[in-house]
């Protein structure tokens, strides 16, 4: 059993393979948090210790470790909940009311009801547990059974206490074309907060928390938790008087409020967490098993060729069916035809909206196009941006109520464009029509949803914040349900849509603009902490890099690219013979490696070496790959030591190595390490390994699976 419950003094212990967290009711009746660490066995065990005040400023209810502390009362901490009733009151005081254990599959589920004193609003708590995968899951449903609405002004979905002082806090910061830049802070006194307040996505920061007691790779404490939605979020992290850090996510409540109707209720969105205590590598493996097993939908992702750095908008019928011949020699398996195909979009300013084929472009329609890539044996793919419109577009000319506006304002444009309101009905319902009507006309397997700019001038609505993300997280559910084999890339304006709402939902992320393969390197490395390789979508691209200017040797930005799911998207029609030949062997080589890649384990190696190695590990079963990356020797020049990690101890590895083959022991692969030295700039290496007596094949082309 995961859950476990001791009656005698009600105390709810939650358990996985390896961890534990556990709460109870206390002599006040509020939900108090016990433990978050390693795994415990008996609930009986814990205490449940009575609190009493430290001064009459520092209160009871102030220091009391609640699992949901609401806004009222002698409380000044930070509150998940605030509310306010119909008569104006503006706090909540909760009742335990008792509890429910579910059994879904493999999964146990624990509810909590909590009920107001006075009003009938129910909160229940609910905590979902995986024990596989070291990981629970935890949210709020608030719940209006009076006559009256009742208006939700913040909701976070819960609070985490972690009972140390001086953690260190990581996240990402970054911006358009800089995503993903990890960072690490000391925790002090005060708060830490990260959010987004744009609505559409966010480059910025990233919802979730990683605390740390020193940790390494391989060692220390490490709780985590990441809110699975997209949009509007807020992060608090705060280290308070009493000895103790907390943790909350949830909805922002930057400019929030949700009204509740008599009869309604609202699911806050879950926060998946988790603890380890050897370091970040459990953190990234369990998070990763998870989402692949769990989450994602289930097979390889394709090689894909995508034209939008080659031909931008300027897009005709006969150069994308050329690039289509030559993506399909060099071995891509997936042409997607990125923006400028429809209505009359010739630059940012206009189509969005325009759903239709632009015939100039397409004079025998999209068919021509996809009947020669289908011709080829590849899939097709496409472009949208759905959740927006052109001023200039005719959409716009016929529902210029149909954007997020104030009547007595003016509506920002942004990249030319306006965003559509979904919290209307009838916009849900043209974005899911033009969607099917283009996923049943037209032979498409990918879609690549973009939504390039963020909300202002919301409507009057202020739960348009969660009601917007929703609405698509629908139309692209039910999109799926009609058209289950369609892949969707979840892409804003780069990779500002990454999060785990949105995963499962959407299979792959765009996971940036910036494809400057050394730029990609760090990037890759802070998305690799919470997220999937699969679905993180890396393509080579042309050098001088549009971003950097630089120009990057083509093996390292296959490399970098190979990381993840590789695509590619340079003009290959300006390819050399050369170029194309490297081209070919690097796919096909990636194709025999796909699985490890995707899903295999993710190590992030050390590097020993005063010169800048960025050294990465996938294991899969017997089968394994070393990527090596030296984006310019230094000072020294020197070489660097690679101990690879996850083999067993005893078994015998051979490692290819480009000198030739090595056969060692997995101890002394793990412990002594391979010497490597990779010279000059943009230097890098691929190389494989294999157990010894491995039944698998090693490296056979016929071993690269199928893809969805
Ligand atoms: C965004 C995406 C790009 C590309 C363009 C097309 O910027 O991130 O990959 O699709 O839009 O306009």
């Amino acid at each position: 059993m995961s859950i476990a419950v001791s009656r005698e003094n009600e105390v709810f212990l939650l358990s996985t393979k390896s961890t534990s967290y556990a709460f109870g009711i206390d002599d006040q009746g509020l939900v108090r948090h016990l433990y978050w660490g390693r795994r415990l066995e008996r609930p009986e065990e814990l205490e449940m210790p009575v609190l009493t005040e430290v001064s009459t400023n520092d209160p009871v209810l102030e220091i009391t470790p609640e699992e949901f502390p609401v806004y009222g009362g002698l409380r000044y901490k930070e509150h998940c909940l605030k509310a306010t009733f119909a008569d104006g009151t503006r706090e909540v005081v909760y009742r335990y009311c008792g509890y429910e254990l579910a059994q879904h599959e493999t999964v146990q589920e624990l509810v909590l009801h909590l009920k107001d004193a006075h009003y009938d609003f129910l909160l229940d708590l609910h905590y979902k547990v995986y024990p596989d995968y070291d990981l629970m899951e935890r949210s709020v449903v608030v719940q209006n059974q009076s006559a009256q609405p009742i208006t939700i002004q913040q909701l976070h979905s819960g609070q985490f206490h972690i009972p140390y002082e001086g953690l260190n806090f990581s996240n990402v910061h970054g911006h358009w074309g800089a995503e993903q830049q990890r960072f690490v802070q000391k925790v002090g006194y005060g708060a830490i907060v990260i959010e987004n307040r744009r609505g559409i996505s966010t480059h910025n920061h990233n919802p979730y928390f990683i605390l740390d007691r020193d940790a390494t790779e391989t060692s220390g404490e490490v709780y985590f938790g990441a809110l699975r939605m997209s949009g509007n979020f807020s992060g608090v992290v705060r280290q308070t008087q009493y000895g103790e850090t907390l943790a909350q996510l949830g909805l922002n409540p930057h400019d929030f409020a949700l009204e509740l109707q008599p009869g309604q209720s609202f699911e806050a969105p879950a926060i998946l967490y988790g603890y380890s205590h050897r370091g970040f590598e459990a953190m990234t493996h369990n998070l990763h098993r998870f989402a692949r097993q769990r989450v994602m939908r289930p097979g390889l992702r394709p090689v894909l060729y995508n034209s939008w750095e080659a031909t931008e908008f300027a897009v005709n019928c006969a150069e994308q069916i050329k690039l289509a011949h030559k993506a399909k020699e060099l071995g891509a398996e997936l042409f997607v035809l990125d923006d400028g195909w429809f209505g009359q979009r010739h630059g940012i300013d206009n189509g969005l909206g325009d759903w239709y084929v632009n015939q100039d472009k397409f004079p025998h329609g999209l068919e021509e196009l996809i009947d020669a890539v289908k011709g080829l044996d590849m899939k097709f793919g496409l472009w949208v941006e759905p959740e927006m419109v052109n001023p200039k577009a005719q959409l716009y000319q016929d529902h210029p109520d149909w954007i997020y506006h104030f009547d007595t304002r003016t509506s920002d444009t942004s990249r030319g464009q306006y965003v559509l309101n979904l919290a209307k009905e009838e916009v849900q319902r043209f974005v899911y029509e033009t969607m099917d009507g283009l996923l049943t006309r037209y032979d498409i397997d990918y879609i690549k949803w973009d939504a390039n700019r963020p909300i202002s001038q919301t409507c009057l609505r202020q739960d348009i914040w969660v009601t917007h993300i929703r609405a698509v997280y629908d139309i692209v559910t039910r999109l799926k349900q009609k058209h289950p084999h369609v892949l969707f890339e979840a892409c804003a304006s780069g990779g500002g849509r990454i999060d785990y709402g949105i995963l499962g939902i959407f299979d792959d992320f765009w996971t940036s603009d910036n494809t400057d393969a050394c730029d990609r390197l760090s990037i890759q490395d802070a998305y690799s902490y919470l997220y999937p390789i699969k679905a993180m979508r890396a393509w080579v691209t042309d050098c001088p890099n549009f971003l950097s200017q630089r120009v990057i040797p083509l093996s390292f930005r296959y490399h970098s690219a190979m990381m993840g799911s590789l695509g590619i998207g340079c003009n290959i029609l300006k390819f050399t013979p050369q170029d194309v030949a490297l081209s070919r062997q690097m796919i096909a080589q990636y194709k025999e490696i796909r699985p490890i890649v995707q899903e295999g384990d993710f190590y992030r190696l050390d590097n020993p070496s005063p010169n800048r190695y960025f050294l990465y590990e996938y294991l899969k079963g017997e089968q394994g790959l070393l990527f090596a990356f030296l984006p310019q020797s230094r000072v020294g020049h020197r070489g660097t030591t690679v101990r690879l990690r996850g083999l067993e101890e005893d078994a015998r590895y051979t490692v290819h190595t480009p000198q030739g083959d090595v056969t060692k022991s997995g101890r002394c692969l793990m412990q002594c390490g391979l010497p490597l030295h990779l010279h000059g700039d943009y230097a890098s290496a691929l190389i494989p390994f294999t157990k010894e007596g491995s039944s698998e094949t090693p490296f056979d082309t016929q071993s690269g699976g199928s893809t969805t």
